[in-house]
């Protein structure tokens, strides 16, 4: 299975709104994709959320306009996983509700040419972290086959990791164990998430967590203690699954300079924040 994955478009209803007040976020996504338009043997485009900044129904018909003809040309599948800034009723307008019936963006998508990759909605309405549902877990657990299987992947926005920076860390996924104990044994050969905004590897019950760079802003994760900063870069992933009985797992990420950044000066952090400015940002969008 050969994974195009795309994370954090961060699109805006408005065309006239500025992620950042600089990043022209659907100009970033368009001058991504003619970067990896001529990719071959791609089987499914995963993007791994907040696939809009706004939660718009605008954004969302903006998102799939731009989205659908590509994975088309790439002759691959489409498959959307909401995040933290998503909304995911005002996506349910557009691309029509989840598989198990909850407030939730959770589905199973079979490739035709084999495997599944099934979306786990982990946004919590007007909070930054991520949680899951016990019902999630529970039609997670329904889902899931055995080792053996054709190659299952999981997309979840909010990576099943500990973030590398305080902030975050203070945004990150909770409720890992209980997440860990659906998984273990199972036919998950991977997990594509995003939100860090930076390529990332870890994992959880032995299964490898593989995180795409932003396409809004790339974060730098090894900046100086106490600063948070971005820079105004694009990035995206390729992640490959070798067939049963040749297990293996790679991921690939690429960075460009942003094709959306209206200052068009790449040594410019997007943004930098001191200790007091993430202490504001997790008081409003954390626990
Ligand atoms: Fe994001």
């Amino acid at each position: 299975m050969r994974i195009l994955q795309l994370t954090d478009t961060h699109l805006y209803g408005d065309p006239a709104s500025r992620h950042y007040d600089r990043i022209d976020t659907a100009a970033a996504l368009q001058a991504l994709l003619a970067r990896v338009r001529g990719m071959e043997g791609v089987d499914v485009v995963v993007h791994t959320g907040d696939a809009s900044d706004d939660g718009s129904v605008a954004s969302y018909r903006l998102l799939h306009e731009i989205l659908d003809p590509f994975a088309a040309e790439l002759g691959a599948e489409l498959v959307v996983t909401m995040g933290n800034h998503d909304v995911p009723a005002a996506y349910t307008e557009v691309a029509g509700p989840g598989d198990h019936g909850g407030p939730w963006q959770d589905r199973v998508h079979a490739l035709p040419g084999g495997g599944l990759v099934i979306v786990l909605d982990s946004s919590v309405p007007g909070a930054g972290y991520g949680h899951l549902d016990p019902e999630q877990l529970e039609w997670l657990r329904g889902v899931l086959g055995s080792p053996g299987d054709a190659p299952t992947v999981l997309a979840i926005h909010h990576p099943p990791l500990v973030g590398a920076t305080p902030l975050l860390r203070g945004l990150d996924l909770d409720g890992l164990d209980a997440l860990a104990d659906v998984l273990a044994g199972s036919d998950v050969r991977a997990i594509l998430s995003g939100h860090y905004h930076h390529p990332m590897t870890g994992s959880i019950a032995g299964i490898p967590v593989l995180v795409c760079p932003g396409i809004t802003n790339v974060v730098d994760p090894l900046a100086p203690g106490g600063v948070e900063r971005a820079g105004a870069r694009s990035g995206a992933q390729l992640v490959e699954i070798d067939a049963p009985g040749a297990p293996g797992v790679r991921a690939t990420s690429a960075e460009w300079a942003s094709g959306g950044d209206t200052l068009e000066d790449p040594e410019r952090p997007v943004y930098e924040f001191g200790p007091d400015v993430v202490a504001q940002i997790l008081d409003a969008a954390g626990r």
